[in-house]
């Protein structure tokens, strides 16, 4: 049986130090051992990006690192990706566009969306879908989640109003 490693890092602006074993899996530790369940486990394979969470700033897919490799580094996951009881612009977005079926998908998007609009806030639609196409959906044929991204970076660059 492997020792656990003690580490610490920063999950939603929060120090957090943690015991793991070698070989669980930052998706594993946020979600079990954390409780952070928004973050969800599609694949636990590298394939869906359900799993998707901030890493120093970069989306990363969490079942893919082992968190003992994530000592010091800053995590955010989608409990952390708004402002304060409010939601993000993107995820008002994909609320007002109708993005949102079943939602398993819906917290790798928002990352990998936000990611997107942090460089730029003017994406075409093939911008939208290529920075999303590590991002599986099997309920919403796509259309409505990119005119939710499309919809928050208008509002971010201010060519359209609404929720800030
Ligand atoms: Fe990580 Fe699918 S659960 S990519
Ligand atoms: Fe159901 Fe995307 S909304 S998988």
């Amino acid at each position: 049986m492997s020792a656990d490693i003690p580490i610490k890092l920063s999950v939603n602006g929060e120090d957090r130090n943690i015991f793991v074993t070698p070989t669980r899996t930052l998706l594993e530790t946020l979600r079990e051992d954390l409780d952070l369940t928004g973050t969800k486990c599609g694949c636990n394979q590298g394939v869906c990006g359900s799993c998707t969470v901030f890493c120093d700033g970069l989306p990363i897919r969490a079942c893919l690192a082992l968190a003992v490799t994530m000592r010091g580094r800053e995590i955010v996951t989608i409990e952390g990706a708004h402002p304060g009881d409010m939601l993000s612009v993107v995820q008002q977005a994909f609320v007002d566009a109708g993005a949102v079926q079943c939602g398993f998908c819906i917290p790798g998007m928002i990352v990998s969306a936000t990611a997107l609009l942090q460089e730029t806030q003017t994406p075409s639609d093939h911008d939208i879908r290529e920075a999303l196409s590590g991002n599986l959906c099997r309920c919403t044929g796509y259309a409505k989640i990119v005119a939710a991204v499309s919809l928050a970076a208008r509002r971010l660059n201010g060519t359209v109003g609404g929720a800030t």
